[in-house]
């Protein structure tokens, strides 16, 4: 692999230095690389009309190219071009949470290089609202594809540390704009058939989505394992993902219960020779006894949860540990997309007390 020089530029999302923004949008329209902050977690964004610049993204992160991206827009007026028609629905969405964590898939026109769509028919958009991201895609005058700014497989970033980790000279620029706030990544609404369809749950609830259009469907793979039998209408659903290097093994059920468990886990674990991480909550941090225990957030506002996910998952492969043993979260709000990626980055080792 050609290894890039990257360029790490530190801006101030309240005080944008626009002469840094204008360097990275050069590059940009020039067909390269750069890595910025979104609301929901770190984007690696490419001209997305620009097939050669858009295969770099697949290159740098190591992703299947049956995986398709999505494209990021900075004004309402851009969607004309990149869609064959917008339902409906997408206004109602739109006005409701755009710009924001929500990408709608629409049927694709004919300027979507098929590198960006994987093929399908369909393209994901989405008008995030974080100022840098907003004030970077505008500069380049061009739609910006972008996925999460991690190793594939990998959690996604959201501290610009995680993507220096990941990236580092395999991209152009990396833009240090501090944390995200969501820290889990935008939910993914298929508006092209009749009745909406949850394909990936994330930083707009389901519960807010049905607020808007009345009903929406959930794919069968946001909470269960892809298997031969469900196929994901989000091609991403299937990988392997959220992966810290250590085993993670979710336990779920009344926090009582889960302590014990965890507890008794844990002491198999270190009689095993293993090193042991908990990721607990704030209430329950005193309760354990392992090598590594970090609070992921507190029960009461899972938004810290969403918040602190990726960051804690990626804390317990700085500190070595070899399995990692992790409270579940209720269903509701946040929750949803919260659990959904734990599931994931446990590969489904799931144990019900
Ligand atoms: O919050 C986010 O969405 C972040 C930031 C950077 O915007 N991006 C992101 O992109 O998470 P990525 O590529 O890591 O995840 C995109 C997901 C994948 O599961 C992909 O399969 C699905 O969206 N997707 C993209 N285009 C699609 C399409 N046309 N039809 C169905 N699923 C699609
Ligand atoms: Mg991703």
């Amino acid at each position: 692999m050609i290894c890039l020089n990257t360029e790490i530029l530190k801006i101030n999302a309240d005080n944008i230095d626009q002469e840094k923004i204008e360097f990275a949008a050069r590059i940009l329209r020039n067909g390269g690389t750069v890595a910025f902050p979104t609301e929901t977690v770190y984007g690696l964004g490419a001209n997305a009309l620009d097939e050669v610049a858009v295969r770099k993204i697949f290159h740098a992160k190591g992703r299947p190219a049956d995986n398709p991206l999505i494209v990021h827009i900075s004004d309402m007026k851009q969607l004309d071009r990149l869609v064959r028609e917008i339902p409906d629905n997408a206004i109602k969405l739109a006005e409701r949470f755009w710009p924001g964590p929500l990408t709608l898939i629409f049927k694709k026109s004919e300027i979507i290089p098929d590198v960006i769509s994987a093929g399908l028919e369909t393209v994901g958009i989405r008008f995030p609202s974080h100022p840098i991201a907003q004030e970077l895609i505008h500069a380049s005058h061009v739609p910006i594809a972008a996925p999460s700014a991690n190793v594939s497989g990998k959690p996604s970033p959201t501290i610009a540390q995680h993507v220096i980790d990941d990236l580092m000279g395999k991209v152009d620029v990396i833009i240090d704009g501090g944390s995200v706030k969501v820290g889990v990544e935008s939910t993914v609404l298929d508006i092209t058939g009749g009745i909406p369809v949850l394909l990936r749950p994330g930083g707009v609830t389901v519960e807010e989505l049905k607020s808007a259009v009345g009903e929406v469907m959930i794919d069968p793979v946001v909470l269960d394992k892809v298997t031969d039998h469900v196929i994901p209408r989000a091609p991403g659903m299937k990988y392997t993902h959220y992966s810290p290097k250590a085993q993670v093994i979710v336990v779920e059920g009344e926090d009582e219960k889960v302590i014990q468990k965890i507890n008794m886990l844990t002491e198999q674990s270190k009689k095993a020779g293993l090193k042991v991480g908990v990721m607990a909550m704030d209430h329950t941090l005193h309760c354990y006894h392992a090598d590594c225990i970090l609070s992921v957030g507190n029960k009461e506002l899972p938004s810290t949860i969403a918040a602190n996910l990726f960051y804690t998952l990626r804390e317990f492969d700085r500190a070595g540990v070899d399995i990692i043993y992790a409270q579940s979260v209720s269903e509701k709000g946040i929750g949803l997309a919260i659990r959904n990626r734990l599931n994931k980055a446990a590969g489904y080792n799931i144990i019900k007390v």
